[in-house]
This record gives C-alpha cells, structure tokens and sequence, in this order.
C-alpha cells in the first residue's frame, strides 16, 4: 500500500521523507493557502523532497479553463499528478486530458459510481473522502471496499487512492479494503507510528533491566558506539 502525506506543509513532508515512509504527497487549494506562502515555490520544494507523485488541484470549475490549468501543472515536473474534482465540468476535462498522456488524480469523490465512470475515462488515481462522508454518516469505509471491488470486477488500471483520512481506524479500514494507496496528513501518521502501550510496554522492560547490576550491564553492549 503507498503512502502518501496529505499536506503542503514542507516541513512535515521533509519530516516524515526522512523517516522513509512516504512515497508520494497530495495537496489540495485549501492545504495550499493554509502555508501562507507562493503556491509555486511549494511545488517546487516538494518535488525536490519526495521522488513519488505529487497531487496538485486545478481552482477553476469550467472545463475548458480547467484543461488549461491540467496542461500547466503537468508541465511543472514529470512527478506531477493533477487533481481534478468529481464535479461535471470535471469529468469533461478528464476525457481530455488523459489523452494527451496527463496523469489525473479524481478527486472528492463520495460514490462508487463516479469512481467508475473516472476509471472509464482513465484516471490514474480516484480519491474517495472517506473521513467526509463519515461525518454524514453513510459509510466511508464501505465505498473503499465497494470501489475496489468494482474496479477488480473489470481489471481497471485505476488506483484506488483513500483520501480524507481524519483518523487512523480509516487507514486500516483502508488498507483492509485493498485501497492502492492512502493519503494521510501529519497527525494521523503520528497516530500511526505512537501507541502508547508501545511506550509502556518498553518502560516496564527498562524497570527491571535497571535492576541488574551495573557491569552486568555494561558486558551486553561493550564497545559499542553510535
Ligand atoms: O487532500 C484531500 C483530502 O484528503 C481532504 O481531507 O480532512 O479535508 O476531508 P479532509
């Protein structure tokens, strides 16, 4: 299953690269504007940082403009998926730009039947909102598995890419379900990595290791240096 970081935050992106657990990132306007900084010099940072696809929004909602947008973005650098929302306008700019060899990221989709008809058209990646459907409570989880099955019915190419990840349980939802990818944002990746029965569990081994002696301790890792 890959990972991807669901942010535009350079730091956490850097951070968690370092940690070697991520293979891609995605962003959205929103994520963008959060940073309070150029959109350009982000996606240029970024794609220094993670050699993996890296999704970038369109902000127009007409077809033909958001053609334009795809073009441009997909210029930018080769690792670049552009994401484009599971709206009608959307769709017509799909059917284009698939064509023209454009790797498409469809996005906020919230049925199976849009991811099918995204897999038609050749999207690499649908992304369903799973955390967003949940809150209105019809099922996020489900539509991961109904998706995947679907697209195993008829052998589509199309990654299944479990986006709107507020909580950890959807990450394995997801990845139960057979989800291709996830797309995860920083604190949920932290969920991942701590337990804190994990930390417990280590500070009463350390407890009774304290109890032995001294140079009984010291024979175990003698001469061993950082
Ligand atoms: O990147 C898009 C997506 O993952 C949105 O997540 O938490 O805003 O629903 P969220």
């Amino acid at each position: 299953m890959k990972i991807f970081i669901d942010t535009a935050n350079v730091d956490e992106i850097t951070k968690y690269a370092d940690l070697g657990i991520i293979d891609g990132v995605t962003t959205n306007p929103a994520l963008m504007a959060t940073e309070q900084r150029t959109a350009i010099d982000i996606i240029h940072e970024i794609v220094k940082i993670v050699d993996g696809p890296i999704s970038v929004e369109v902000v127009s909602t007409e077809a033909g403009r958001m053609v334009a947008e795809a073009r441009h973005l997909d210029s930018l650098h080769e690792n670049i998926v552009v994401k484009l929302p599971a709206i009608p306008a959307g769709f017509e700019a799909l059917n284009v730009v698939v064509r023209e060899g454009i790797k498409v990221n469809f996005t906020m989709i919230y049925t199976a039947n849009q991811a099918l008809l995204a897999a038609k058209l050749g999207a690499t990646y649908v992304s369903p909102f799973v955390g967003r459907l949940d809150v209105t409570s019809t099922g996020g989880a489900e539509l991961i598995e109904e998706i995947v099955t679907i697209f195993d019915n008829y052998g589509f190419e199309t990654q299944v890419l479990a986006a709107s990840m507020r909580n950890s349980i959807y990450v394995k939802y997801a990845a139960l379900a057979g989800a291709h990818a996830a797309t995860i944002p920083p604190a949920v990746l932290e969920a991942m990595i701590d337990s804190e029965m994990s930390r417990m569990s280590l500070d009463g081994f350390l407890e009774v290791w304290e109890t032995l002696p001294e140079e009984s301790k010291a024979s175990l890792f003698d001469g061993v240096e950082e």
